[in-house]
C-alpha cells in the first residue's frame, strides 16, 4: 500500500491518503507535547513504541469484540488503518484518581474509586480540550444520543480488557483516553492511539510512572520508561 498525499499533521502523528478511500496510513513522530502544545520536545522512539503498543492493544480488543481502525503495521512507525470521521470528543476512562481529576476535586493521586468513571472533553485545540456533558455535546451535535450509548460502552470494556491485560503485566492501569471515529456506514470504531502518551501506567509494586507524565512533569528517564512498558508487555502479549 502506497503513501499518497499527507493528509493531515497532528502533534504526534502523519496521515496519510492511500489508493483505496477507506484506508488511510498513519506515522508515528517521536514528537512530544503537553498543556495544549505549550510545552514542546522529543521522546527518542517513542513513535516505533507508541505504534508497535497501540496495535497490539487494537488487536488484542478486537479480539474482545470491540471494532478498530487497526488493519495492518507496515513499518515500525507505519500502519494501515481504516479512514473514519473522528467523533470530535476525548473519552476518558478513570480507575484511580490522578491528573486533572486530582486537581478538580482536590482529591490525592492514587485514590481509587469504587468503580471505573468516565468524562469526555470537546476535542478543540482552540477552545482548550474542555470538560463537555453529555447534554452539552448533544446539544452541539457532536455525536447523537446512541453514539454516545455505543461510545460509553465501549470504553468501559476496553477499560475492563486493557485494565486486565496491564496487569498480568505488572502495571496498573490508572487512566487513559479514548477516540472513536465513524465509517462511512455510520459504524463506531475505535480509532486514534493507545500508548503511554494516552494513559497512565504505573508500575504495580513501585507506583513508578512509566507514561507521558514522566514528560509532562519533567520526571526524566522517559524514554526507558517507555522502553520498559513495551518490555513488558511484548512479554506477556504471546
Ligand atoms: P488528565 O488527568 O490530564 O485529564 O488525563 C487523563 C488521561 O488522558 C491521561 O491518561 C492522559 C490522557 N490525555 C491524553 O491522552 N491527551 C490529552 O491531551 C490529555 C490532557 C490527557
Amino acid at each position: 500500500m502506497q503513501k499518497l498525499e499527507q493528509l493531515y499533521e497532528g502533534k504526534a502523528k502523519r496521515v496519510y491518503a492511500t489508493d483505496d478511500p477507506e484506508l488511510l496510513i498513519v506515522d508515528y513522530k517521536d514528537d512530544a507535547t503537553a498543556f495544549n502544545g505549550v510545552k514542546k520536545g522529543s521522546i527518542a522512539g517513542k513513535g516505533i513504541i507508541n505504534n508497535q503498543m497501540s496495535n497490539r492493544l487494537m488487536q488484542r480488543l478486537e479480539r474482545e469484540g470491540i471494532p478498530t481502525h487497526f488493519v495492518q503495521e507496515l513499518s515500525e512507525r507505519e500502519t494501515l488503518v481504516k479512514r473514519v470521521q473522528i467523533v470530535p470528543l476525548e473519552v476518558i476512562v478513570r480507575n484511580l484518581a490522578a491528573g486533572s481529576f486530582s486537581k478538580r476535586y482536590g482529591v490525592p493521586e492514587g485514590q481509587p474509586f469504587d468503580r471505573p468513571t468516565i468524562e469526555f472533553s470537546y476535542k478543540n485545540d482552540e477552545l482548550g480540550d474542555p470538560l463537555i456533558n453529555t447534554s452539552h455535546l448533544l446539544a452541539i451535535h457532536l455525536a447523537t444520543e446512541e453514539e454516545v450509548e455505543t461510545i460509553k460502552r465501549y470504553a468501559f470494556r476496553v477499560n475492563e480488557v486493557l485494565r486486565a491485560f496491564w496487569a498480568q503485566c505488572g502495571v496498573t492501569l490508572v487512566d487513559f483516553k479514548l477516540e472513536f471515529g465513524r465509517l462511512a456506514d455510520g459504524t463506531i470504531i475505535l480509532a486514534d492511539e493507545i500508548s503511554p502518551d494516552t494513559c497512565r501506567l504505573w508500575d504495580s509494586a513501585t507506583g513508578k510512572k512509566l507514561d507521558k507524565d514522566r514528560f509532562r512533569r519533567d520526571l526524566g528517564g522517559v524514554e526507558d520508561a517507555y522502553t520498559e512498558v513495551m518490555r513488558r508487555l511484548c512479554e506477556h502479549d504471546a
